[in-house]
């Protein structure tokens, strides 16, 4: 079966990137992007593809080469349905705030509304890939509901787990390590997997295509995400051991990295990982785990998310000591508030949990991230509903630049590692600030030498 027309439905992190980079390498191939959303479809459709709603680096090239001509973004979500043959689900599936699960399963209304849809307005067979990261089994659930409440048509399921991160998107997307691909065993489900081969066969080598049964390919991509935030949270928890024992963390970490069992990789020790894939993950996999009795194994991989908070709250918590055990009162300047640098993505930052204890403690916080508004930031705080929408702005102030975000400033925080904070002018800023000017950085990325030079009491972490 070779396939002329796609349909994505969601048009965030990963459904916009993917099926952009598909539309540019595949131009034989019409891609159309639906979503609920139409602020963010409008925002693809800006003329300007430098207005598009996620920043990535490349994005706004590869959208600005294959718009118009065979991608498309759309509020239509049933005719695209309708014409596709292939229909992508990237819709976000968050961890339930409520009910059985709370906190822990991820909560799978938005992908049901969308099988619920695939079936009532599917007039031909069609192949439904699951893009958004999902709990084992699921496709079993889409599956069911396709079967039961569709008009006869016939439905392939496949699992195609994104592996991207952001602010790497594009790059990702192009050389991806690997492409996996899950359906059925079925002759017909062998079909469906290699209809949706030769789409990635446009430019990823075959032999990186990997084929696997439904269920290996939901499971390996928790299982993925799970070693990656294992490996992170390993090194935070050494990293407070090297403050305690005079060991330097970062030299650890290159010690160990060049083992070449071990790998350099995802050893950098931070205030915490976030980002919307790791911890929900996780905690799928905690829940599928309880819910078979496997009460060790979810024990193992849920000391990975008590790990990483505690590095988040003991980074707050190393501030107020710091500064003689109150910061009540004082202007404390964040550097940095999305999960990580190159991206606008906020979710599961860091800083937001750091911002919250730090605001329980009276700190009045001055914030500037190069991508990242106001008004973000400010739904961020208000999301953890710790306190008023009107409380949390009285000791929030979103900065222009980074100068007046650190001017009288007590202490400056370093929540995320983008590239320009290294190339400030630190002399200016040290001169502007409140004495001892502290800089506790929670990413290791200023000169630590060069900022105690000019004055600072620099802070990093695991040293
Ligand atoms: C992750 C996976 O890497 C990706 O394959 C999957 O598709 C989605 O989830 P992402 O969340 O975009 O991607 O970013 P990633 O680069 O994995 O970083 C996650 C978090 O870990 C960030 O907050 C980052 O700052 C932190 N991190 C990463 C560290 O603190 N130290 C490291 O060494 C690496
Ligand atoms: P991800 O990081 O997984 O891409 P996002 O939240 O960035 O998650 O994007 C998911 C998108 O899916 C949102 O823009 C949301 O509006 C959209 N969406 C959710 N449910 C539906 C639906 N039933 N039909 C169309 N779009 C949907």
């Amino acid at each position: 079966m070779k396939i002329t027309k796609i349909c994505c439905i969601g048009a965030g992190y990963v459904g916009g990137p993917t099926m952009a980079v598909i539309a540019q390498k595949c131009p034989d191939i019409k891609v159309t992007v639906v979503d609920l959303n139409e602020a963010r479809i409008a925002a693809w459709n800006d003329p300007d593809t430098n207005n598009i709603p996620i920043y990535e680096p490349g994005l706004s090239d590869v959208v600005a080469e294959a718009r118009g001509r065979n991608l498309f973004f759309s509020t239509e979500v049933e005719k695209a349905i309708d014409e596709a043959e292939m229909i992508f689900i990237s819709v976000n599936t968050p961890t339930k705030t409520y009910g059985s699960g709370k906190g822990m399963a991820a909560d799978l209304k938005y992908i049901e509304l969308c099988a619920r849809q695939i079936a009532r307005v599917s007039k031909s067979n069609k192949i439904v890939v699951e893009k958004s990261t999902l709990p084992v089994r699921t496709a079993e659930a889409i599956k069911n509901i396709l079967d039961n409440t569709g008009n006869g048509v016939r439905f392939q399921i496949l699992s195609n787990p994104e592996f991207l991160a952001e602010g790497t998107a594009v790059q990702d997307l192009l050389n991806p390590d690997r492409i996996l691909i899950g359906g059925d065993t079925t002759e017909e489900g062998q079909h469906a997997i290699n209809a949706l081969v030769d789409v990635y066969a446009n430019w990823v080598d075959r032999a990186r295509i990997l084929t696997t049964n439904l269920w290996s390919s939901e499971l390996s991509k928790l299982t993925a995400n799970a070693f990656l935030a294992q490996r992170v949270s390993s090194i935070n928890a050494l990293s407070e051991l090297c403050e305690k024992t005079g060991a330097d963390v970062n030299e650890v970490a290159k010690a160990i990295g060049m083992d070449s069992r071990i790998g350099p990789k995802f050893l950098k020790a931070s205030v915490g990982f976030g980002g919307s894939c790791f911890q929900k993950d996780i905690l799928n996999l905690v829940y599928i785990a309880k819910a078979y009795g496997l009460n060790e194994v979810a024990d193992y991989w849920g000391q990975v998310i008590i790990m990483n908070d505690h590095q988040k709250r003991r980074f707050a918590h190393k501030i107020v000591t710091t500064l003689y055990n109150t910061v009540s009162g004082k202007k404390i300047a964040f550097l940095g508030w999305a999960f990580k640098k190159d991206t606008n993505d906020t979710r599961e930052s860091a800083a937001i949990y750091v911002a919250d204890d730090l605001i329980n403690e009276q700190a009045e916080l001055h914030v500037f991230d190069p991508k990242v508004g106001e008004n973000q930031i400010l739904s961020d705080l208000n999301y953890l509903d710790s306190r008023t929408p009107e409380e949390n702005r009285k000791q929030m102030t979103v900065a222009e630049n980074p100068y007046e975000a650190c001017k009288g400033a007590h202490a400056i925080a370093v929540l995320t590692e983008w590239d320009e904070f290294r190339n400030y002018d630190w002399k200016k800023i040290y001169d502007n600030m409140m004495k001892p000017a502290f800089v506790f950085d929670g990413r290791n990325i200023l000169d630590a030498k060069k900022l105690t030079e000019i004055g600072f009491v620099y802070k990093g972490i695991g040293s």
